[in-house]
């Protein structure tokens, strides 16, 4: 089931959703996260690591798998998802680096995505997933199309979320055009789910996905989490702007 729920601002969002890392890491130290990036869920990052500076939890047994990278910037890039996991969180609290998984495609002509399948699969159900959600409905970087990959696989970046995303670049013609993903069924092996959309340029979507509630359609990927049983998209005042919340 799907719970949409408006909140007033994205402080408020982090806020409930750290509360909710705090329970989890409660009733079981090895709990397994599934991080995304971009700028969605950096204030519930900053909300964590908060909690953990204040001794609220206890990240060292936790795992932490990431939703998606890019293909062809090293871990060490500054628009690596790596890198951006290390600065916005996993350098602030005390989850295990060998413990944290980010995507990373060695060979860059090999494009072979088993290494990662095999590293979800071994980390199991995620207790906790966090998505944020392209303006097209992509979640990880599954984008718009007439089917949807199940599981890890390399995908060729849409021109909608190539612009949206050259915002981090410095151009859009240096934005890379692949990436590697988390596919669908990956994403909803997780016992519970929560989306953050937040501003304005979020608002379409959000009215798109809540119009056609209880429907799937590739062509909106944020759909397939319809088919999930405990999901919660947050969405604050900007984003809930088109629906009647
Ligand atoms: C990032 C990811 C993407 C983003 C989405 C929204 O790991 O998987 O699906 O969540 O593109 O990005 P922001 O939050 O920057 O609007």
């Amino acid at each position: 089931m799907v719970k949409f729920v408006k909140m007033r601002d994205p402080s408020e969002i982090a806020e409930a959703i750290a509360k909710e890392f705090i329970t989890q890491l409660q009733i079981k130290r090895d709990s397994v996260f599934g991080f995304a990036t971009g700028s969605s869920p950096i204030p519930l990052y900053k909300k964590l690591i908060e909690d953990f500076h204040n001794g609220l939890t206890d990240y060292c047994l936790a795992k932490s798998v990431n939703l998606d990278e890019y293909i062809g910037l090293s871990p060490n890039h500054e628009q690596s998802y790596a890198y951006f996991m290390k600065k916005n969180l996993f350098d602030h609290i005390n989850i295990m680096p060998k413990n944290t998984h980010v995507p990373d495609i060695k060979d860059n002509y090999l494009k072979d995505t088993s290494e990662y399948q095999k590293i979800l699969d071994s980390v199991g159900q995620r207790d906790i997933q966090i998505l944020g959600i392209g303006t097209n409905g992509h979640i990880g970087f599954n984008e718009p199309a007439a089917s949807l990959h199940a599981h890890t696989h390399i995908v060729r970046l849409t021109d909608s979320t190539t612009k949206a995303n050259s915002r981090f670049f410095k151009s859009e013609d240096v934005v890379p055009e692949y990436a590697i993903t988390m596919g669908i069924a990956d994403i909803l092996n997780s016992r519970k789910i929560f989306l953050i959309a937040t501003g304005c340029s979020k608002a379409s979507i959000i009215e798109t996905l809540y119009n056609t509630q209880g429907f799937v359609n590739p062509q909106n990927p944020a759909s397939m989490l319809f088919l999930h049983s405990d999901c919660t998209i947050l969405v604050d005042e900007d984003a809930a702007s088109n629906i009647p919340l």
